[in-house]
């Protein structure tokens, strides 16, 4: 078991420095116990080093002082969703409005989602021949380890195709892919990727399956974000007349939600025995608080205020108080425009591809959700649990309703 001395060592300094704070030994201890059986000894130690960085202000601080916050949330009783994820501390794309934003974010994107995926894939090989990796209780069967490992290779595929980091040619076998795939992304980190990889994997307890889990989530999540802000830029070009544009850029967007589709069954791939294990100490910790998953949602309707006032919103402060404050939507942006969306079909048909991406995503994860819980466990968000999603997967996602292509005169 690793001690915190290198951590007193490191905050007795006269100015501690920021670039030589031990992340690999906090984090190793992190991964030793989970957060929420870390010991005192540790918090207290990470508490101090907190305070001896309060009063330095930018750069690597700010990083330090985020991871800080992260480690510490569940001493300070700030935990939750973000915290959990260390989301603050991911290259995760967000909002962007210079030119060529749109093909740069979504590099970024691919980047961050082929990572995630790599550094999951490197943890299953580790753990499945060295006993001592982190995370040692639960490990699954060799023919779990094997189906997890195909269905990780396979959600990050397209991005890692997009990126050039795979030939499906020369690869003369699964393995031998995984291995290119694996060296070609790790080639790729840069200091900083190597950073946000280690210090985001701050798991509760010490299931294995714990660390598929974070990992899913963040690519979620990392998607999310991208989609996010393509819908306000979709909304720009609704509001400038650029209604050909929206459409293409709408239908990129389903695009690669659908894509993203296959995390699914790697995620289905959980134990729900390990699953039930760990998730009491993710209490307070749920999706519902996504900011980007509900940025999403209201960017295309605004929610009915029921909806608005209820947990799904209310777990969102910053997200609810834009759409109080007028946040326009795209059903405003056409209203406004007052351009039903049947007048332009490419736009409909962008409109009905992306209610279909949205509402395939629901109901899958609604039947993960009923088959990991079951109908009556309750929600680690205070919700009901699955009654909840149940309600949520029928939410309108437009309400412009783009007709069907046979309506607007096509061919169905
Ligand atoms: C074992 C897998 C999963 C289970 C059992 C599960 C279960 C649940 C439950 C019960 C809720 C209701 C809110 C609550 O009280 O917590 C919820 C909400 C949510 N989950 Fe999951 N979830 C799983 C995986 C995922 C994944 C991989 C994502 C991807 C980011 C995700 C995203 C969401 C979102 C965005 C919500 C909020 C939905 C809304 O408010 O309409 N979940 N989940």
């Amino acid at each position: 078991m690793t001690s915190p001395d290198v951590l007193h060592r490191w905050s007795a300094q006269r100015r501690p420095p920021i670039d030589r704070f031990p992340y690999d030994a906090v984090v190793t201890a992190y991964q030793q116990h989970g957060k929420h059986f870390v010991p005192d000894a540790w918090t207290q130690a990470l508490t101090a080093a907190r305070n001896r960085i309060a009063h330095l202000n930018g750069g690597d601080s700010r990083y330090l002082s985020t991871f800080l916050g992260c480690a510490l949330d569940k001493t300070d009783g700030r935990f939750d969703y973000r915290s959990y994820l260390g989301l603050a501390l991911l290259p995760i794309p967000g909002p962007d409005q210079t030119p060529g934003a749109a093909a740069r974010q979504l590099v970024r994107r691919d980047r961050l989602h082929a990572q995630l995926l790599i550094d999951l894939i490197a943890f299953e090989l580790r753990s499945a021949y060295d006993e001592l990796t982190a995370l040692p209780q639960m490990r699954p069967t060799p023919a779990v380890t094997t189906k997890r490992l195909r269905h990780a290779l396979r959600a990050a595929m397209p991005a890692l195709h997009r990126m050039s980091f795979v030939d499906d040619a020369s690869a003369s076998s699964e393995i031998d892919l995984l291995r290119r795939v694996t060296a070609a992304v790790n080639l790729d980190l840069t200091d900083d990727d190597r950073r946000a990889l280690q210090t985001s994997m701050l798991p509760v307890h010490t299931m294995h399956d714990e660390w598929m889990f974070i990992r899913v989530l963040q690519a979620f999540e990392t998607t999310f974000a991208l989609l996010a802000s393509d819908l306000t830029e979709i909304i720009t070009a609704v509001q400038a007349g650029r209604t050909p544009a929206a459409a293409t850029r709408l239908s990129a967007a389903a695009s690669l939600l659908r894509e993203s589709a296959s995390l699914w069954p790697l995620m289905a791939t959980i134990q729900p025995a390990a699953f039930h294990a760990f998730r009491p100490y993710t209490d307070g910790a749920s999706a519902i608080q996504s900011r980007h998953y509900k940025i999403l949602e209201s960017l295309c309707r605004r929610p009915d205020n029921q909806r608005l006032h209820s947990p799904a919103y209310l777990s969102v402060p910053e997200v609810h108080t834009a759409i109080t404050q007028g946040q326009v939507s795209l059903d405003d942006a056409l209203d406004a425009a007052q351009q039903p969306a049947a007048e332009d079909p490419f736009l409909a048909a962008s409109m009905r591809e992306f209610t279909a991406a949205i509402t395939q995503w629901r109901q899958t994860h609604y039947r993960l959700a009923v088959r990991i819980l079951g109908p009556d466990r309750t929600g680690t968000g205070y919700t009901q649990g699955t009654p909840y999603l149940n309600d949520a997967r029928h939410e309108p996602v437009f309400r412009h309703n783009p007709p069907t292509t046979r309506d607007v005169g096509g061919n169905a």
